[in-house]
């Protein structure tokens, strides 16, 4: 399901091979499935996971799938000649933020144009921006009495949750519905799409619909 259709772009990448790099802080259920998802192909492969955490649960997938992981910091991250440097090492072409909580810097954005996706846990615009991350998004969602919510994934912009909406999915919510119930259906709907999205984009088998302008 594309719901929200405007301008059709294709990547076109179908006939080179992709390496993938995931950025995460967080548990990693998300790279996960995107691990899972590319395992046995020969046209795209998770080349790295990069994460700022040193006790982040996604250190436990890569090593447990035999993926080279990195381990940065804030200021490593805006060191464009070591992480560029990095990038090439493993000859990344396409970057996937999966719960990965600081600024992408300018360079990377340029450097990644159309080519680095982000998940956000509610459909942008509307709960994004600095400080809209976990349980805060829900409980904003709750709060305000939406009757949906959903996911949105989109391509990455140096704000936070502002690049073009590549594609979104809602789930109905009802008054019951707590906050830890809208995270639960929301992340269940993340896992369910976001390997496919990133699938579809990088083999130019379904093209994507993107709302906005570049970025
Ligand atoms: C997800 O809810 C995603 O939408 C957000 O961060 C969370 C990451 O969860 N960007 P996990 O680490 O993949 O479980």
């Amino acid at each position: 399901m594309w719901p929200m259709r405007r301008n059709i772009i294709s990547l076109d990448l179908s006939s080179v091979k992709s390496n993938i790099a995931i950025f995460a802080s967080g548990s990693g259920s998300n790279a996960l499935k995107i691990i899972e998802h590319f395992e046995n192909r020969s046209d795209v492969s998770v080349a790295l996971i990069v994460t700022n955490r040193d006790n982040a649960g996604v250190l436990n997938h890569a090593t447990r799938h035999q993926i080279p992981s990195l381990i940065i910091t804030k200021n490593l991250l805006s060191d464009e000649a070591f992480i560029l440097g990095k990038l090439n090492l493993f000859g990344i072409d396409f970057i996937v933020l999966a719960g990965f909580l600081l600024l992408i810097p300018e360079f990377l954005v340029k450097r990644f144009a159309r080519k680095m996706l982000n998940i956000h846990p509610a459909l942008l615009p509307k709960y994004g921006g600095p400080g809209m991350y976990g349980s805060n998004v829900h409980r904003a969602v709750k709060q305000a009495q939406e009757t949906e919510s959903g996911i949105t994934i989109h391509f990455v912009n140096t704000k936070y949750d502002e690049g073009g909406i590549v594609y979104q999915h809602t789930v109905s919510l009802s008054q019951d519905d707590t906050p830890e119930e809208i995270a639960r259906r929301v992340l269940a709907l993340e896992h369910l799409h976001y390997a496919r999205v990133i699938d579809q984009l990088l083999t130019g088998r379904v093209h994507s619909a993107e709302l906005q302008s570049d970025n």
